[in-house]
């Protein structure tokens, strides 16, 4: 199947993690037709996804810096475009729980941690893709949300869930506004898979923990969350944009 890939670039965040979901999705996009994907990260095993991503034939670059930071997203898109003269495809997946205070303990300071890495981050990489996206009057952004916005129950704590909840309402306004534009934003919701996101050296075992409240009675894989990526991503979801999919086996059913 023709998935509209062919001739695209991609920029993938977050695809340091050798587990996470950043690499997988930006390993599928090369695989599935993209010419080049550029990936980041603040890790340095981000050399490590862009050696990967080459072995499928198809080029990369990888650009290790803070996404939270206004200049290293500045230059990150700069670099991207210098070496592959646009960006198609923008990937904000980088995040985490950057803190677990608990709610009622929470100074406004502790807040602003989560905020930053998963909300101002995908403002900061969105307003820097979006002149060149404009210009060429086509893009397609996907955000990665939580399924932590509609579960209360998995202590993932609740300034990470507020700020997720954030994605879900940037993605909307976003692909509001440029729509017209011809550049469609979507968010993937992913319910709990053993990435460094689950802390600790038992992931598997959270996990499984975790899977006895999942209706269809697993937690996520690494392939899940890039499969729906590749979906909106591609041609295949050309008239879907504003859209939050939840990729959490039924937990969240919305
Ligand atoms: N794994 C889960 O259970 C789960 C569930 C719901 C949502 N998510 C979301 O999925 C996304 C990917 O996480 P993952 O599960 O692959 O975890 P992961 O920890 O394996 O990957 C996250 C990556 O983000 C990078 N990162 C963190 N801070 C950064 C910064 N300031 N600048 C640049 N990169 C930074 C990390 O180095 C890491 O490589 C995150 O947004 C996370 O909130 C994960």
């Amino acid at each position: 199947m023709d998935l509209g890939l062919k001739g695209k670039v991609a920029l993938v965040t977050g695809a340091g993690s050798q587990i996470g979901f950043g690499k997988q999705i930006a390993l599928l996009l090369a695989k599935e037709g993209c010419d080049a994907v550029a990936v980041t990260d603040i890790i340095d095993d981000v050399n490590l996804t862009a050696e990967d991503v080459k072995k499928t034939g198809k080029k990369s670059l990888a650009v290790k810096g803070d996404i939270t930071n206004k200049e290293n997203v500045q230059s990150l898109v700069k670099q991207v475009v210098e070496a592959f003269g646009k960006i198609d495809i923008l990937c904000n997946v980088a995040g985490g729980i950057a803190n677990r205070v608990p709610f009622d303990q929470a100074k406004p300071e502790d807040w602003d941690k989560d905020f930053h890495l998963n909300l101002t981050s995908i403002l900061l990489t969105t307003q820097a893709v979006l002149p060149y996206m404009q210009k060429q009057k086509s893009g397609a952004i996907v955000n990665i949300g939580s399924g932590s916005t509609r579960m209360y129950g998995h202590g993932v704590g609740n300034s990470y869930a507020l700020s997720k909840a954030g994605v879900d309402t940037l993605t909307k306004q976003t692909a509001f506004n440029e729509a017209k534009n011809g550049i469609r934003c979507n968010c993937v919701a992913p319910g709990p898979a053993p990435t460094n996101f689950i802390p600790g050296p038992d992931k598997k075992g959270i996990i499984d923990m975790l899977a006895k409240t999942i209706p269809l009675g697993r937690g996520a894989t690494q392939t899940d969350i890039a499969n729906a990526t590749l979906f909106f991503a591609s041609e295949m979801s050309s008239y879907i944009t504003g859209a939050i999919l939840h990729v959490s086996g039924g937990s969240v059913l919305d």
